[in-house]
């Protein structure tokens, strides 16, 4: 209760005096965008934990725009914990292509979301950002202290002050009515249930469905964008479930905490570990016309650490694991298993 200038850190005055404690293995757990990527393997991780009322419920079901049935749906099912993973997601191009929907239907999502979580009651809640919250310029490997201290990367600060306001959201929980509810940021994140649509997929998913597809075609040479050097990081969501269940049940404060490996590679080791996994043997040009994006993304996750957790699975192993994911579902696009 002492300090309220980022000069003097994290805001103190959100500490609202929770010990964490292992969650009720009997209470209902709300995974708001269950079938998701990240959703779908924090169900899987809590069921392995032994969880034993896991609520989900599909867009179709249940439109977390629509203030009303959200409460509704709050009222009738009252869960006592909540993960919000539930988000209007993409890559860089359909950020930039519609970043009035990237802010709007993510801002309604949350604000009913923790809105209705409030009047209900709820416990113990993890909100999902992104590292791209973070400054364009963020010195690296970037600290949570970074945030509110520079300008966003352009192609998504639509989607970035939607997740900042999320964060704020929830701090705001906090301070007002005293409620521990945490927020978790993580790096890119891949594996089973990703989306492999190539007008909305991530860099790794765009990579494993070219790579797959040019050796079903026999094609002999692979383009990529740009020179390949970015350095980026990767997490699988397997690893990412384990840490929202971790965060959950040993860290609270205000302050969100960075999710990642705390390790890169660039986007040229990627695509040649991709290519030998499918087993491309052409050649990868890459276009050097095209835009590199920012040179390094890394987050540091010493915050992570300190709360005891750190990453298990090795990108190769995760890789290998998520392009058989990948050939198993047919190479599918989301949708049509
Ligand atoms: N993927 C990454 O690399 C990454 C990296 C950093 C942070 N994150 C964060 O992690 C969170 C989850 O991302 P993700 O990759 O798991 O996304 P995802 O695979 O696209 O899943 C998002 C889920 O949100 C649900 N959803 C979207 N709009 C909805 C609506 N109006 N009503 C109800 N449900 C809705 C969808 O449900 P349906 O399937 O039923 O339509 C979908 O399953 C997001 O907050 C994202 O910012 C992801």
């Amino acid at each position: 209760m002492t300090s309220d200038g980022p000069e003097d850190g994290p805001r103190r005055h959100d500490d609202v005096g929770y010990v964490p404690v292992p969650l009720d293995r009997g209470a209902t757990f709300y995974v708001a965008g269950h079938r998701g990527l990240v959703g779908s393997a924090l169900v899987r991780r809590l069921e392995r934990a032994g969880f034993a009322d896991i609520v989900g419920r599909t867009s179709g079901e249940l439109d977390l725009r629509d203030r009303e049935a959200v409460f509704a749906f709050f009222r009738e099912t009252e869960p006592r914990y909540v993960a919000l993973a539930a988000a209007k997601v993409g890559g860089i191009v359909a950020n930039s292509t519609y970043p009035v929907e990237f802010l709007s239907e993510n801002i309604r999502i949350q604000s009913n979301v923790l809105d209705a979580a409030l009047e209900t009651g709820v416990e113990r809640l993890l909100f999902l950002g992104s590292s791209c919250i973070y400054p364009k310029h963020a010195p690296q490997p970037i600290t949570e202290d970074a945030l509110h201290t520079g300008y966003l990367e352009p192609t998504n600060d639509a989607y970035a002050i939607a997740k900042i306001a999320g964060i704020m959201h929830v701090q705001a929980a906090r301070r007002e009515y005293g409620k521990a509810w945490i927020s978790a940021m993580p790096t890119n994140l891949y594996g089973p249930n990703d989306n492999f649509d190539p007008q909305g997929s991530h860099v790794l998913p765009a990579l494993i469905r070219r790579y797959s597809e040019a050796v079903e075609a026999g094609a002999r040479t692979v383009t990529n964008w740009g020179t390949g050097s970015p350095r980026r990081e990767f997490l699988h969501v397997d690893d990412m479930a384990d840490a929202c269940l971790h965060l959950l049940e040993q860290y609270d404060g205000p302050q969100q905490v960075n999710v990642g490996t705390g390790s890169d590679v660039t986007i040229r080791e990627i695509a040649e570990t991709i290519a030998q996994v499918v087993g491309f043997e052409g050649e990868t040009v890459w276009d050097t016309t095209k835009p590199d994006g920012t040179p390094q993304k890394l987050l540091d996750v010493s915050k992570l650490a300190n709360a005891g957790w750190r990453a298990r699975i090795g990108l190769e192993d995760g890789l290998r694991s998520t392009i058989e994911w990948f050939h198993g579902h047919g190479g599918a696009l989301r949708g049509q298993p």
